[in-house]
């Protein structure tokens, strides 16, 4: 099986999401740039090894045949927008996403850095987010985020492909939405409130039992079963971000890798159309989905011999 990116860590306390379109006629700088990145990788880990650095590359559905003439990875396609009677999921131009992680935000900051000056002027920055650990792994909404990923070769198993598409075994998809938090609509409600919009306990992030955890709550409506009743997971990495003035913005960068997309599409389906329709996740009204887009992840090996 050919080395997959380095995409399953121990939690980190900083991140930086880059997120770039390519300029036409900058395809070639680009291929270049990402060979270069597992060696930069190398090179920036090496100077604080116990950081945990990981930078990972991930590619559009629009780039890829920009980029490359042969195969394409059987279920790249660009994110599904969805819009619910209330709330929206837009999809917005994304052809490359980078995903810094590290204990030490001057790592990700070096590496950044780094790969930004590779790609040159081929590409548009089109969003740049730093995130931030918020106490025990918290989201700004003051609850704990991560909580049921998987773990250990359960992890490895939900994010990674497999045989069905032998040209890119080790992959895996990734899917990205940047939210905008209403904290002081937020802050309004009621404890009570806020857990029965999570369907966990705040304090102690306990689960609700299936009796008492409403419908329309976020983790109800995240639960994605396939054809023998089995729950589907996905390994979210999601980071708060923010300014602490007033004038700024602040919310959740969401990231979630998977073995297949139509996961994470579920999972979005649910919550901005509802199950039942109408039944949409509470959360959403709290919050507001400004960006999504949808990448493949390449392996280490892929990127270090890229195809023509
Ligand atoms: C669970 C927060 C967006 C998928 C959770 C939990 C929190 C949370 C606090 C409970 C603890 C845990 O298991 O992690 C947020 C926030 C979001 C956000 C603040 C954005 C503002 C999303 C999106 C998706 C998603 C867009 C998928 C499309 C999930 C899943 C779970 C979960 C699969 C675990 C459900 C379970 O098995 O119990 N999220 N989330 N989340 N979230 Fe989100």
């Amino acid at each position: 099986m050919p080395v997959p990116q380095t995409i399953l860590t121990r939690k980190t306390k900083s991140a930086i999401f880059l997120v770039f379109t390519i300029d036409d006629g900058g395809e070639d700088a680009v291929r270049d740039a990402l060979e270069e990145i597992p060696g930069l990788n190398n090179a920036v880990s090496s100077r604080a090894p116990e950081a945990a650095l990981a930078g990972i590359v991930s590619i559009g559905s629009a780039a890829w045949d920009r980029l490359f003439a042969g195969p394409r990875p059987r279920s790249l396609r660009p994110f599904v927008p969805y819009e619910g009677e209330v709330h929206t999921a837009p999809a917005t131009p994304a052809d490359l996403l980078v995903h810094i992680k590290s204990d030490d935000m001057g790592l990700c900051y070096e590496l950044g850095a780094k790969i930004t000056e590779a790609l040159g002027d081929a590409v548009t920055v089109v969003d740049e987010v730093h995130g931030f650990r918020y106490f025990d792994l918290r989201d700004l909404i003051g609850f704990v985020d991560g909580t049921e990923n998987p773990t250990g070769q359960a992890a490895i198993d939900a994010i990674t492909v497999g045989e069905e598409d032998p040209d890119f075994e080790g992959g895996s998809y990734v899917a990205i939405q940047r939210y905008v938090h209403d904290l002081s609509s937020w802050n309004d409600l009621s404890t009570e409130d806020q857990e029965a919009a999570i369907g966990r306990t705040k304090l102690d992030n306990v689960e609700m039992s299936d009796e008492v955890k409403p419908p329309n709550s976020h983790i109800a409506l995240n639960v994605v079963e396939d054809e023998n009743g089995e729950e589907i997971d996905v390994v979210r990495d999601n980071m708060p971000y923010g300014d602490v003035s007033g004038a700024g913005v602040n919310g959740t960068f969401y990231i979630a890798y998977s073995a297949a997309p139509d996961v994470t599409e579920e999972m979005l389906r649910k919550m901005f159309i509802g199950d039942p329709p109408g039944t949409y996740d509470r959360l959403l009204d709290f919050t507001t989905a400004v960006t999504g887009s949808q990448f493949f992840t390449p392996t280490l090996d892929f990127l270090e011999d890229l195809p023509p």
